[in-house]
């Protein structure tokens, strides 16, 4: 036999190019799937070839006749090229076909998974190289007795990491609070535990210490989904019912989608306390369902409790302190006052609407409004209902109109801005409300009761005109988002309509011709 087939027939065997094969075509998926993972994919397929090449060697010194050292250098390479193919299935498994399941594993238990693998393979081919697994096992126990001892902190963070893996106590993506420490776990590894706050720090908790002390895993509950409950405090004088706080507080909340809010347990309201300072406590408890924007959400149902109160003309309880210091001042509300009239008037002329009306009567009229303010998302006026005499006038802000269909589908049909009014179908002809209105963004109106629109009309018959011809056009495009037809379909006569229209509102108020 030639120099050259002893050397080849030692290192190359029938499974050698298999085996290169699935490395390369473990690597190409690799690369494909787990592109920023190159560097260690590199390494380790590296480390493979230098493996192939130690065996190269190993069939080199076994054609020197150097049968000893041949031996133990192909073992060497072979349990090597085995490592780094273990490797490689682990990344692929790991990595690519568990999180495409929509399993993500932490790191720990793939360590644990390949290290179970390297040692399996490590005994097996001990075994087939002939020596006695018994005494290894021994000296490795022994090995194992000493460097426990010696390592025994970092040892008791491992158990605690198998641990807390072991029993689920958290998983990545839990919200912890340790402390006043509170944040989202983003890797539980061998000797410790990353955990992001939401104020951009990273904190590593050695595992042995989340082991031995408790920590709270929020929004967690066994086949709940996850979401967190909050509760936002607020006061208001004794001298309002607390059952006229909460329904109006919670009529709000409960009509709005708000981001992250939880429809189900549903947000509440509840008098908490009430103490000598003239005030009672209250707390809205929602439950939030993305837990990082707490604070942000807690804000936006501040403001929901905050519009709605105003609405309803209820105010916050100030401190008793501000209370006396405005009281002393007696002009101050008398001025206050003035100057939120004097403010309404100038915004009631930009309406087109009262764009007749003398000074007198604009103030009149401003005296009479009543300031509305609605969050983000509210819903203003909803479709069918039938108890809400008054309109809106926008002051600032976007509302949108639209309609439910019987079909269970939903269409805008307008949108209103800063000088619209809406509510007017309803409160004109004392029909139910005919679509829904929602805060679009944040959106301050004038509320005018029907009592005054009344007076208005009857003191200026001409803006009954005026509303009857936007009232015909606004019906005209319910009618298309209603029904589908476009705008030349089968409508009556235009001015038949506004005629009826205005024969309506002359009845429903009883003005004269
Ligand atoms: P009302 O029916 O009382 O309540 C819903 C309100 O939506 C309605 O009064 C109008 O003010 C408003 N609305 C209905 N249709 C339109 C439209 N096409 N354009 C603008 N606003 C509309």
């Amino acid at each position: 036999m030639s120099f050259w087939d002893k050397m080849t027939g030692s290192f190359w065997g029938e499974e050698s190019l298999p085996v290169l094969l699935m490395v390369l075509a473990l690597a190409v998926l690799l690369l494909h799937f787990r592109r920023e993972e190159r560097a260690s994919l590199a390494n380790t397929v590296g480390f493979f070839f230098v493996c192939q090449f130690g065996q190269m060697i190993s069939g080199l010194l076994h054609a020197l006749d150097l049968a000893r050292a041949a031996a133990v250098t192909h073992e060497v390479f072979v349990i090597g090229a085995g490592v780094a193919v273990i490797r490689l299935w682990g990344l692929l498994v790991f990595r690519v076909v568990l999180p495409a399941v929509k399993l993500n594993p932490p790191r720990i238990t793939e360590d644990i998974f390949v290290i179970i693998a390297y040692i399996a393979w490590f005994m097996v081919r001990l075994r087939y190289a002939g020596l006695d697994l018994g005494s290894i096992l021994a000296t490795s126990a022994v090995i194992t007795a000493v460097i426990a001892f010696a390592m025994q902190d970092t040892l008791g963070n491992i158990l605690g990491g198998l641990a807390l893996q072991l029993d689920n106590s958290i998983e990545v993506g839990d919200w912890i609070k340790v402390d006043d420490i509170s944040g989202k776990v983003v890797d539980i590894r061998w000797r410790s535990t990353l955990v992001e706050t939401r104020n951009w720090e990273t904190v590593v908790f050695p595992n042995s210490q989340l082991m031995k002390n408790k920590f709270l895993v929020l929004g967690r509950r066994s086949d709940q989904p996850v979401q967190w409950r909050r509760w936002v405090w607020f006061n208001v004088g004794l001298h309002t019912a607390p059952t006229r706080v909460v329904s109006v507080v919670e009529d709000s909340i409960l009509q709005t989608d708000i981001a992250n809010v939880a429809k189900y347990p549903a947000p509440n309201c509840v008098l908490m306390d009430m103490d000598n300072k003239g005030y009672a406590r209250y707390a809205l408890r929602y439950w939030l369902t993305d837990l990082a924007p707490d604070d942000t959400t807690d804000a936006a149902i501040r403001w929901h409790i905050m519009t709605a109160l105003q609405r309803s003309g209820i105010k916050l309880a100030m401190e008793e302190r501000s209370i006396h210091i405005t009281k002393e001042n007696e002009k101050y509300e008398e001025v206050v006052h003035q100057r939120e009239v004097l403010l309404r008037i100038k915004t009631l002329r930009r309406v087109e609407l009262f764009s007749q009306l003398t000074d007198a009567e604009l103030r009149e009229l401003a005296e009479r409004l009543r300031y509305s303010p609605f969050a983000k998302g509210n819903v203003i006026a909803r479709q069918g209902d039938e108890k809400s005499h008054w309109l809106y006038i926008i002051i600032n802000g976007e509302a949108q109109v639209f309609v439910d269909l019987p079909n269970g589908k939903r269409r805008t049909v307008s949108t209103l801005g800063r000088g619209n009014f809406f509510g007017e179908m309803g409160l004109l002809t004392g029909a139910p409300r005919s679509a829904s209105v929602i805060a679009k963004t944040d959106v301050e109106c004038y509320r005018i009761d029907k009592d005054v629109v009344e007076e208005l009309l009857h003191a200026r018959p001409a803006i009954a005109e005026e509303i009857s011809h936007i009232l015909v056009k606004r019906r005209a495009e319910l009618d298309i988002a209603l029904q589908n037809l476009d705008a030349t379909g089968p409508h009556k006569d235009l001015s038949q309509q506004r005629y009826e229209i205005l024969e309506t509102i002359k009845r429903f108020f009883s003005l004269g011709n």
